[in-house]
Order: structure tokens, then sequence, then C-alpha cells
């Protein structure tokens, strides 16, 4: 079976299949085949203008559908802080502008939480997963609950990483070893139920 995720960060890519292998048997793994939007140069850029993760996971899935005629898979991710009334949400990208580097946006980010204590510092990732084949369409989500930190550490992982740690945990999520960050994360946790639901149509097409 071949799948194709709807993204062009390689990062996530990575990711994504990492946490894959974790929760799908290894009979499963290797009949898939996991392509991605880069495999495809003919679809083009994809704004993400949707007002909830679920409407920018969905858009993305549906065209990629469109385009490649197979099952497609987006995911719409980001941070939401207590403090800041749940945002940056489902602007986490580019919150710091349109171009915004991961850098401004985590300076964007602590300044507006300047002199906030610790306790007030409550933040979640959440990740939703939607899956596009044909008129199927069905949604995944994660979220994993944690703290913005004063400052950045460590240099593992991307965007929001170095400022978040997870509750139940001393590491922020770009100081941990990756296997341990895509067993707790929010994506891990999206990507588990759709692990779960790949599984099931595998199982029954065999
Ligand atoms: P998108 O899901 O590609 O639209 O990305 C949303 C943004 O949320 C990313 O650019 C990051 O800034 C942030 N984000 C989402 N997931 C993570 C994560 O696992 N670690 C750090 N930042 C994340």
């Amino acid at each position: 079976m071949k799948i194709v995720l709807a993204t062009r960060n390689r990062h996530k890519v990575e990711e994504i299949k990492q946490i894959l292998k974790i929760y799908l048997p290894d009979e499963i793994y290797s009949g898939l085949e996991i392509l991605s939007t880069a495999d495809f140069p003919e679809i083009p850029d994809i704004y993400e203008d949707g007002k909830t993760y679920y409407e920018n996971a969905s858009k993305k899935a549906r065209i990629v559908h469109k385009f490649t005629g197979l099952p497609s898979v987006a995911d719409d991710s980001g941070i939401e802080v207590d403090f800041l009334n749940g945002e940056p949400g489902v602007i986490s990208a580019v919150y710091a502008g349109e171009n915004a580097t991961d850098d401004e946006n985590n300076r964007k980010l602590l300044k507006l939480l300047e002199g906030v204590p610790i306790e007030n510092r409550t933040a979640r990732f959440r990740c939703v997963i939607v899956y596009v084949d044909g008129d199927v369409e069905k949604i995944f989500e994660g979220v994993t609950e944690g703290k913005v930190i004063f400052e950045p550490r460590g240099d593992g992982g991307f965007g929001y990483d170095p400022l978040f740690v997870p509750d139940g945990f001393d590491l922020t999520f770009a100081q941990m070893p990756k296997d341990l960050k895509n067993r707790i994360s929010h994506r891990a946790k999206a990507i588990k139920k759709f692990a779960e639901f790949i599984s099931e149509i595998l199982q029954k097409q065999n």
C-alpha cells in the first residue's frame, strides 16, 4: 500500500516514518510505501489559511489526494500557551511573521511570556492528522501537556522544541533522544491512532 504524506518538511517526514515504525507491526510497516509531496513536484504549494488545525490538515490531504489518487495523510499542529489564551495555536509556524524562522518564533514567545512565573507557563502541543482516500475522511488527534521554560535548551528537533518541557520530564523536546520524543509527543499520539486504523485496513485486505 502506498500513502502520501502531505508535507515537504523533511523533519516531519522522518519523524512520521519513525513513529509509524514504532506502532506498526514489522510486516505491515515494510509493506507500506511512504511517499511525500516532495515526490510529486506537480503538486502546488498549499496555503494554510484555515482557522483550525482540522481545516488545514483536511485541505492539504484533499489536494494531495486529488493530485496523486493515492491515500493521503496531512497533519497540522501547533503549540497553545494558556497565558496567551491559546496562542500561537494554528499560526505557530508563522507567529513572528510569514517567513519567520524557528528562532524568531521562539524569541517572540519568550518576549510575550517575560516575567510570567513557571506555574503560569502551561502549554500543550496539539496535532491533528487527516487521512483522505476517495470519500473516506478520518481524523486523529494527539495532545501533549507541558510548560514553556525561560530560555531555549537543546539542539535536537525543530520549532518550539527547545522551549517545551513535557509534564513528567525535566528535558525539553530538543534535549530528548529522538525516540523518546517520538513516543510521547502530540504527533506520536495522533500517529499511534492512525497506525491502528491503517493496520485494520491492511489486515482486512489480506
Ligand atoms: P505545521 O503543523 O507544519 O503547520 O507546523 C506548525 C508549527 O507548530 C511548526 O512550524 C512548529 O513551529 C510548531 N510545531 C508543531 N509540532 C512541533 C513539534 O513537535 N515541535 C516543535 N514545534 C512544533
